[in-house]
């Protein structure tokens, strides 16, 4: 659920005025939700009560310290994907114990520095990974507990750059090879291999795909069990999607939770997801200010001071959110616009050919569902400084992040 509407034409964000965060914190300005991060991290909570599990919040989602504190203290565990989200879920205080570490492309020094912290799983892509991680493993004394992430090789109905699920994709083991690997891993003696993971794709609307994904898993859990391998755990990934447009309204988190709980109920496995967006994406926006108004042979356009390196969902990904007025305007929209940055380069956008309200010079914007992959996902191309990111938290608000300084571009250079 939103917690940006308006009061009497102002655009809030928990009842806070985003106008008021803006003339303090500036902008371009990330702005959060404390009470939205955890709502939605508690449907997940709420519709798993009654089975073992542990809600591991994907870090490269949104990885801010006191959004991960926030996280870390209501209780969950972490997806991490680097030794840098590692550090940062140290740093804020999450249970190493809680932790699943993923990716294809895991270094010695991380997978040094995870096993040292004693993570819970390492979520291994490939057999090479594995002997390294055995020989590391061996290294510091101890077993490390995998499961390996197989690709079902399904399709996930999603945007191409976030479907990660088939066999043409650089992700998991073929589901097909997934036993002997785990046969020949076996020879390891440092592996504890007791999971299976598997994760199809993000921004997901349809659980068809992955409720199949889901099901040849557990195909693979019970040939492997009756292998005589103890599973004890399956991480079933992130992926659900959520509503960037008010007339495409998402799944409910605690339905598409309860969907899993179904399929793992009964069968003496320990549940943990990885969901990023839908427990950040909806708590977020993005608030800018428009630095002119220009016209182009019949079209028109918005420049605002937020650009692709702020948020570059749009550029990438077509990805498309709503852009509403700090202050709502009584005519309605009557603009059609493309709202650009000021980055030299015609993929800066943050809405093409928008139907919106009239805006001015000097005017405030929200671009909304922006908690999630929008500030991890900023650069400093162009020379940009990094924005601002404020929480909003118990009725008043704070910055969690300054805004980067002039100085912060060049440190570190000669
Ligand atoms: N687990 C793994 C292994 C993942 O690769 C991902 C996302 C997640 C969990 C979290 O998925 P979520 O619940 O957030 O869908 N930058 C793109 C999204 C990239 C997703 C990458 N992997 C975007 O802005 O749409």
């Amino acid at each position: 659920m939103t917690p940006v509407g308006y009061v009497d034409r102002t655009l809030t964000c928990d009842g806070v005025a985003l106008a008021d965060v803006a003339a303090k914190a500036g902008t371009p300005c990330y702005v959060y939700s404390a009470a939205t991060i955890l709502a939605n991290y508690r449907a997940y909570e709420d519709a798993l009560q009654r089975t073992p599990h542990t809600i591991c919040y994907a870090v490269k989602a949104n990885g801010n310290l006191a959004i991960l504190r926030l996280l870390a203290k209501a209780g969950a565990g972490f997806d991490i994907v680097s030794g840098g989200e590692l550090h940062r879920v140290l740093k804020a205080g999450g249970d190493p114990a809680k932790v699943v570490f993923s990716g294809v492309g895991k270094t010695a020094e991380e997978i040094d520095a995870a096993l040292a912290a004693g993570i819970f799983a390492f979520n291994c892509e490939s057999e090479p990974e594995l002997a390294l991680l055995a020989a590391l493993a061996q290294r510091h004394g101890i077993r490390a507990r995998v499961a390996l992430r197989v690709n079902p090789d399904v399709d996930a109905a999603t945007h191409a750059y976030i479907s990660t699920g088939s066999l043409a994709h650089k992700f998991g083991i073929d589901i097909g090879e997934a036993e002997g690997v785990y046969e020949r891993a076996h020879e390891h003696g440092n592996l504890l291999l007791e999971g299976v993971s598997c994760h199809i794709g993000s921004q997901q609307f349809d659980f068809a795909p992955i409720m199949q994904a889901v099901d040849r898993v557990l195909e693979l859990i019970a040939r492997l069990r009756a292998k005589g391998f103890s599973i004890r755990h399956v991480d079933l990934g992130g992926g659900l999607g959520i509503a960037y447009k008010p007339d495409e309204p998402a799944p409910p988190i605690g339905q598409f939770a309860a969907a899993l709980r179904e399929k793992v109920t009964g069968k003496d496995l320990h549940l943990l997801l990885e969901p990023g967006r839908s427990i950040v994406g909806d708590a977020g926006v993005l608030v800018t200010r428009v630095l002119y108004r220009k016209k182009g042979g019949d079209k028109e356009f918005v420049v605002i001071d937020a650009a692709m390196n702020d948020l570059i969902r749009p550029a990438l990904y077509d990805a498309h959110h709503e852009i509403l007025p700090l202050r709502a305007s009584p005519a309605g929209c009557g603009l059609r616009a493309d709202v650009v940055g000021p980055v030299c380069e015609s993929a800066d956008f943050l809405a093409q050919n928008r139907q919106m309200a009239e805006v001015f010079p000097g005017d405030l914007l929200a671009v909304c569902t922006a908690g999630a992959y929008g500030f991890v996902q900023a650069s400093n191309y162009n020379a940009r400084p990094r924005p601002a990111e404020v929480l909003i938290e118990n009725g008043s608000w704070r910055v969690i992040r300054s805004r980067e300084t002039l100085d912060d571009l060049i440190r570190g250079e000669e």
